[in-house]
């Protein structure tokens, strides 16, 4: 299997991305057990069938360490010029408080140990509390270590859009924002993807396949029970269908999107990731992959031989429209961590 030339994105001058990304939360630990040989073999599957950009962070259980011994592996079976190939996005989340540049350095001296590279290719920024405003300090080493050429580009997770704004007139570059999107959280259509497409800044989006809830598995199912949330991911998004507008309306969505999919060939969760790559900023989609566990790797690669049409988003809009509003009971995007 290959995908086509249309899963690719420039996602930089310098870097061309898959632009459904494999995410690697779920190796952390609290989506079930993972073994590490089992999971760092299979990271080649995602690869030889196009799905090279690998989303991950420091506080993700061993997936730094895991793209460590793939890169090796990588370069053993393929030649060290390949590595290219490969694209790994990190995050740093430090603790709320003072930042320096010694812990800066630190961070970023860690995370290229861990996972084999000289230069990161992306580093992606978290910070917990906004009354703090040493998110910008911190911003701005990191800004220093990109110019010694440890980080190839700067980016954030998480951040709304009043402090991107913040940032943006302080000059700090940022090329991505990472955010919740998904046919249930539609926060980002407000204010986020305007001001990044009036600012150059791309959305890397996860939760959009609300961790497998948007699937044919959950269509026609009665609410699944604490026990059968088995994941990080699966607890997380149940709570924010219930926060949208609970289980029976998430029902009718899914009975809108059934047809839809069938009417494509392709799956509920394929409509799903399909309607937020169409969405203005939006560079890529994560979907979380529980390496060695479960893999949905064909199916996912159908998200790019068809398009959704006018009549396929009324549908949608319909549902949504009997929604609650996530933007005024939870605030703008990543105000959930706060
Ligand atoms: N910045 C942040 O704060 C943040 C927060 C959350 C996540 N993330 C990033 O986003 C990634 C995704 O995490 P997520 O929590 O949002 O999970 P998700 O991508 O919404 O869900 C992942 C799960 O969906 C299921 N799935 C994937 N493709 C499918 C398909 N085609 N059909 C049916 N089910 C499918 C799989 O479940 P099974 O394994 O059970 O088959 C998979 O484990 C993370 O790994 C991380 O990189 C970032």
């Amino acid at each position: 299997m290959t995908l086509p030339a249309s899963s690719r994105f420039q996602f930089t001058e310098d870097i061309s991305i898959c632009r459904v990304l494999n995410g690697m939360w779920q190796v952390s630990g609290a989506h079930g057990y993972i073994e590490p040989a089992r999971a760092v073999a299979e990271m080649f599957a995602y690869h030889d069938a196009g799905f090279t950009t690998w989303d991950l962070a420091d506080h993700y259980g061993p997936a730094e360490d895991f793209i460590g011994e793939y890169r090796r592996e990588f370069a053993k079976r393929n030649g060290a010029a390949r590595l290219a190939e490969i694209q790994a996005f990190t995050k740093w989340v430090p603790r709320p408080g003072r930042i320096t540049r010694r812990m800066v350095d630190d961070a970023i001296a860690r995370s290229s140990k861990r996972m084999g590279v000289e230069c990161l290719d992306l580093l992606q920024f978290h910070w917990w509390d906004y009354s703090d405003p040493s998110y910008l300090d911190a911003l701005k080493h990191l800004a220093d270590v990109q110019a010694e050429g440890k980080i190839r580009h700067l980016a954030l997770t998480n951040f709304d859009t009043e402090r991107l704004r913040i940032i943006t007139e302080n000059q700090i570059r940022i090329v991505s924002n990472q955010v919740q999107y998904s046919l249930v959280d539609r926060r980002p259509d407000v204010a986020m993807a305007p001001f990044c497409r009036a600012h150059n800044i791309t959305l890397l989006t996860y939760g959009t396949v609300l961790g497998g809830l948007l699937s044919e598995k959950f269509l026609g199912r009665p609410q699944p029970s604490r026990a059968e949330l088995n994941t990080a991911s699966l607890q997380k998004y149940s709570n924010m269908i219930d926060g949208w507008g609970g289980w029976e309306l998430f029902q009718a969505l899914l009975r809108a999107l059934k047809p839809i999919a069938e009417k494509h060939r392709v799956s509920i969760a394929n409509v799903g990731v399909r309607y937020i790559l169409d969405a203005p900023a939006v560079a890529g989609v994560i979907v979380g992959t529980r390496l060695g566990v479960a893999e949905h790797i064909a199916d996912n690669a159908r998200v790019f031989g068809f398009q959704l049409d006018p009549s396929d988003w009324a549908k949608v809009e319909a549902v949504s429209a009997k929604s609650r509003d996530l933007g005024k009971l939870i605030g703008d995007c990543g105000d959930e961590y706060r």
